[in-house]
């Protein structure tokens, strides 16, 4: 429990970021209860939250690990004793890799990515240096759409050059589809998944006939947990949405229609009503407060008819004729972010709430850390 500040929501500060406790640990036992019944193991993405209080509730929850998009990222999560992270994106350049090779020392069960056999070279000849003489442990990156080298034979071959180094360990394939992560409709996503998780078995097939052991394969995300968690060959998934949700989550459609259900908005921005004329009303919530990456707005809660329109760094404006209630100066409104990775990225910390009760404060300690 935090000592210092407000202790209830309509004191705190706006704009901020709050966190619905119940809303958040349902969605951690939804994704963690589904995952240990088909026996694959967690490893959600921090991206999302950069949190390491996130990261441990989800530890808690059975997680093996945690997920970072950068090496700056990872570096704040080891630094708060998260174990088994896994670095997603290829770590490129002189000195990421040098640091790449002390945090592997701190945490020698780190793992990192690579589709480029110069970097492969680069990074075992770094890791000689490494103070505690264990191999680096890398997962080759198989691209469908982004990063990441072709599945199959080149990745083979990217595999048997990691296992003929001294100082790299080949430890399994990652298999990350963005792409199929927010396919529209839910039949067409199972269907993407399907084929490029396919892929990443068969290159884990060949893997094995050429007589390399492939015991990691991870991938998956909020919109695919349910297709890939039931591939045999996929041994372990890295969701990362589904700790908050966000607008656009909200929309890639279930089993049962256009809404996608099965995690609830745990994250909301809260802002405050500083000015008000006729029909309007504007917000201290503009460009800083959330993502603008969407062609769409944020959705105010707990009121019906509101449309939020950008008004700048600082503000929004909200056309309010069709409002459900009377919106007055100083009204607190809340609001549903378009996109959360990019909208917790602007926060330094999220207040948690048990109802209208702060519990505590986390620190965002990873937030701008994109390195
Ligand atoms: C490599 C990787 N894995 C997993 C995820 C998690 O995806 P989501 O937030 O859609 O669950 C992401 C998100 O961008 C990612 O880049």
């Amino acid at each position: 429990m935090h000592s210092n500040g407000p202790r209830l929501r309509a004191d705190l500060p706006t704009p901020a970021l709050l966190l619905d406790l119940h809303a958040f640990e349902d969605n951690i036992a939804v994704m963690a209860g589904h995952l240990k019944a088909r026996n694959k193991a967690f490893r959600p993405h921090g991206k999302t939250h950069k949190c390491p209080e996130v990261a441990k509730a989800l530890l808690r929850a059975g997680a093996i690990g945690c997920c970072a998009a950068r090496l700056s990222e990872a570096e704040v999560f080891a630094a708060s004793g998260i174990p088994g992270l896994l670095i997603t994106t290829a770590v490129i350049s002189k000195g990421k890799i040098a640091r790449a090779v002390a945090l592997a020392a701190s945490a020698p069960d780190t793992m990192f990515v690579v589709d480029d056999r110069q970097n492969v070279r680069d990074l075992n000849e770094a890791a000689a240096a490494n103070a505690n003489r264990e191999p680096l442990n890398l997962l080759v990156d198989l691209n469908f759409g982004r990063t990441g080298i072709t599945p199959g034979q080149p990745a083979v071959e990217l595999a048997q050059l990691i296992d003929s180094l001294p100082n790299v360990t080949f430890r399994g394939l990652q298999s990350y589809d963005g792409a199929a992560a927010h396919t529209t409709p839910f039949d067409a996503r199972a269907a993407r998944t399907a084929m490029t998780m396919g892929k990443a078995v068969e290159t884990k097939q060949l893997l094995e006939r050429a007589g390399l052991a492939c015991p990691l394969v991870t991938g998956g995300s909020t919109g695919t947990y349910r297709f890939d968690s039931d591939n045999p060959g996929i041994t372990e998934l890295q969701p990362g949405s589904f700790v908050f949700m966000d607008m656009e989550y909200g929309t890639i459609g279930g089993p049962d229609g256009n809404e996608y259900r099965d995690f609830q908005n745990s994250l909301t921005v809260v802002t405050t009503v500083v000015s008000r004329s006729p029909g309007m009303a504007i917000v201290d919530g503009g460009y800083k407060a959330f993502s603008t990456d969407r062609p769409f707005t944020p959705r105010a809660v707990g009121i019906d008819g509101v449309v939020f329109h950008w008004a700048g760094d600082e503000h929004g404006r909200l056309d309010v004729t069709n409002a459900s209630r009377d919106v007055r100066l100083g009204d607190r409104i809340e609001f549903l972010p378009p996109h959360i990775d990019p909208t917790v990225n602007l926060y330094d910390s999220i207040y948690v709430l048990r109802g209208d009760r702060v519990e505590d404060i986390w620190p965002i300690a990873a937030r701008g850390k994109s390195q």
